[in-house]
């Protein structure tokens, strides 16, 4: 099988369906802050948010250009993270859309506290960027039981209840480890050493990407995970860690797999610190795809990047949009990604948008 097949297989393996929707069973609460709510349920029963007409303080509008809109990004971690805020902020400000940005500064209590503020302000929905995936439960009821959707974009969460979010705007993170360990796979003839950087400990796409990368390795015995440690999905971390990584294995490491682009470049620095050539002495795959990663490809450090696309503003607010109108949304919506190697890399970067 030459390249252009493997890359086609890779491309081509298929993103599987939205999972199903479900929908919130109704309910009639109260909820006092700042000035009591009474909301009512809606005449088909749904008191959740997701029926326009539920909303106990007035119907919220149906048009993007009328609405005030909470927007809970993590943090500020790396290139991938400013591309999706500028995204998201970037829409916002094309629509005529009032955004009120909270930068959670990789806190999850701050995250919390920014959402709990937007409830206060009784925003007509909320877009949540969560830094972890447990934890949210309790917040997300009180926006639930103030009638205001939330819609969370490129991370989930993992809640009892689905209805607490109207639905996840994001990448198939498992899938994009899978393909990095296909290329790795492919390139290295199954047989490779590897130390992993992962994300943010308890982060879905740490988890997700861990859990995908591992199940195709596992097809190969040759192929050995040696070191896994958390870089947190940062340049400044990921190159830390690998430089512990390497002062300990060097001898025996054929690859690195970073859960991003950013702690990649690190790991890179850190290799080419240590007297080696990333790239050619040790093998590095990432995910993102964002530009400074195309430039290391163009300039041979970095081997590949699985793409995951940070520009969801065009997407969320289009969701916001059709559940504002009554349109009922699948739980997940996936955002298609490609797979790009040092093949293609002078030939797309011209045209990348991050
Ligand atoms: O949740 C998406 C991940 O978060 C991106 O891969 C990474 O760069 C960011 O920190």
């Amino acid at each position: 099988m030459d390249r252009g097949q493997l890359m086609a297989q890779i491309v081509g393996r298929g993103w599987a369906g939205a999972i199903g929707a479900a929908m919130a069973a109704g309910v009639l609460a109260l909820w006092g802050c700042g000035g009591e709510k009474q909301e009512k349920a809606s005449p088909d029963g749904k008191a959740d948010g997701s029926n326009p007409s539920d909303r106990g303080g007035g119907a919220r509008p149906t048009e993007l250009g009328a609405m005030t809109i909470g927007f809970s990004q993590l943090g500020a971690e790396g290139d991938w993270r400013t591309a999706e805020t500028d995204s998201i902020r970037g829409e916002a400000q094309r629509l005529g859309v009032s955004l009120k940005f909270a930068d959670g500064q990789s806190r999850q209590e701050k995250q919390i506290s920014d959402v709990k503020a937007f409830i206060l302000q009784d925003v007509d929905a909320i877009i949540l960027a969560p830094i972890v995936e447990t934890g949210w439960e309790p917040v997300l009821r009180d926006a639930k039981r103030a009638n205001i959707p939330v819609f969370l974009v490129d991370r989930g969460v993992d809640v009892s209840d689905e209805s607490l979010y109207v639905t996840l705007i994001a990448s198939d993170f498992v899938e994009e480890g899978r393909l990095a360990a296909d290329w790795m796979a492919y390139e290295l003839g199954g047989k490779a050493n590897i130390a992993e950087l992962q994300g943010t400990v308890g982060a879905a796409p740490a988890i997700d990407r861990k859990r995908g990368f591992a199940e195709e390795i596992a097809k190969h015995e040759g192929m050995k995970i040696i070191a896994s440690q958390s870089g947190d999905f940062r340049r400044s971390v990921g190159k830390e860690v690998m430089e512990g990584i390497l002062a300990a294995h060097a001898d025996e490491l054929d690859a690195v797999f970073a859960h991003n682009d950013d702690m990649a470049m690190g790991a890179i620095e850190a290799i080419a610190r240590h007297g080696l050539e990333p790239g050619v002495d040790i093998v590095v795959v990432s995910i993102d795809g964002v530009r400074a990663a195309f430039e290391a490809m163009v300039a041979g450090t970095l081997n590949c990047t699985v793409e995951c696309n940070p520009l969801l503003g065009p997407k969320v607010f289009d969701a916001i949009r059709r559940h504002a109108t009554g349109e009922e949304l699948p739980k997940w919506i996936r955002v298609e990604d490609q797979v790009f190697d040092q093949t293609t890399a002078a030939d797309v970067i011209g045209s990348r948008r991050y």
